[in-house]
């Protein structure tokens, strides 16, 4: 049986995007000052924060994992990035690789696409910010790991666009423009902080100029593939719950929304060890073992329970 998962997980390593013959690695940029928490993040790092039960940065690194995804480079602060590595490791008792890099300031989240190029080495690349969560069901993420050409970018409704990335589609759905926070939004879809770029997207990085806030926007890297017209743009469907967590509002509403799906349902939301399992990256034995880690005896049930051992 053992050989049966070991063979599962080779098969399901090779996450395509981009040039279809190139391997998609993740990126979770994790850095930042973390102003619009102050003065919780004065000493404490912000995607390390507690979301409900779990770690901040549990969420975005499970949704790479549901993409299969299992090269990940997590890159934060030189002051933060020991904890990230203290917390997950090598990332090898999840059947996946966590590699670590520094940002020294935070000059933009375009610069993750630098800072990751030795780790990317040509391949395909999926951003994800350290405090965007998505919950639901994640097959439009997977679908476009597999589809996307040049860059894909997602679109999802909301009532307060002008605090996000903003993309207005036409009525086919095909991107007319791209502004950062622009304060008339032309419509009313935000961008997540998930992005999926080709093999290019680091030489695109480099290519951009600061902008006036002195940071390499990730407006402009989207926009270098919309000019080259290999930009596509997903929309969400309503069965898709995205949030950010960048401000105490909106961090309390995750906990609490993470809190309420979680008692309302035999199921734990970003259960790393669970999706490592399901995914096939480790066997039942593994992730029983790994239950034996942890002290918190719920979290440990629930980790022998899905085990099955
Ligand atoms: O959450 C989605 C939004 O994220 C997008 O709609 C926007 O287009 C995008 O610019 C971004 O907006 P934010 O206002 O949330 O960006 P912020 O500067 O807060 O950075 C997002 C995260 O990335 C945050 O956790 C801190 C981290 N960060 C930020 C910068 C600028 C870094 O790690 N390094 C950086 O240089």
């Amino acid at each position: 049986m053992d050989q049966c998962l070991g063979l599962m997980s080779q098969l399901t390593s090779t996450s395509l995007s981009g040039d279809k013959s190139r391997l998609t690695k993740g990126i979770i940029l994790a850095g930042g000052a973390g102003t619009r928490l102050d003065p919780i993040t004065r000493v404490a790092c912000k995607q390390l924060l507690p979301v409900y039960d779990k770690p901040m940065i549990y969420y975005p690194l499970s949704v790479l994992m549901l993409g299969d995804i299992r090269d990940i480079l997590i890159i934060s602060t030189p002051k933060d990035l020991p904890k990230f590595s203290e917390l997950l490791g090598d990332g090898s008792q999840l059947g996946i690789g966590i590699k670590y890099a520094v940002q020294d300031e935070p000059r933009g989240l375009a610069e993750a696409l630098i800072i990751g190029e030795d780790f990317l080495l040509e391949d395909n690349c999926c951003l994800i910010l350290g405090d965007n969560i998505f919950h639901g069901n994640l097959d439009f993420f997977r679908a476009a790991l597999h589809e996307n050409t040049g860059a894909t970018i997602f679109a999802k409704e909301v009532r307060d666009p002008e605090r996000f990335g903003v993309v207005e589609l036409d009525a086919g759905g095909k991107v007319l423009s791209i502004e950062e926070k622009p304060a008339s939004p032309k419509s009313p879809y935000a961008i997540p902080g998930l992005y999926i770029f080709d093999h290019s997207a680091p030489a695109r990085a480099r290519a951009l100029t600061p902008s006036g806030r002195g940071e390499l926007e990730i407006a402009d890297l989207i926009t270098s593939y919309f000019d080259d017209g290999s930009l596509e743009a997903k929309t969400l469907s309503r069965g898709v719950t995205w949030l950010d967590t960048g401000t105490p509002d909106s961090l309390l509403e995750a906990a609490n929304y993470i809190g309420t799906v979680q008692k309302q349902n035999a199921f734990q939301v970003s259960c790393i060890e669970e999706i490592a399992y399901e995914r096939g990256f480790i066997d039942a034995n593994a992730l029983a073992g790994l239950a034996e880690r942890h002290p918190n005896r719920e979290y440990a049930d629930y980790l022998r329970l899905r085990s099955g051992c």
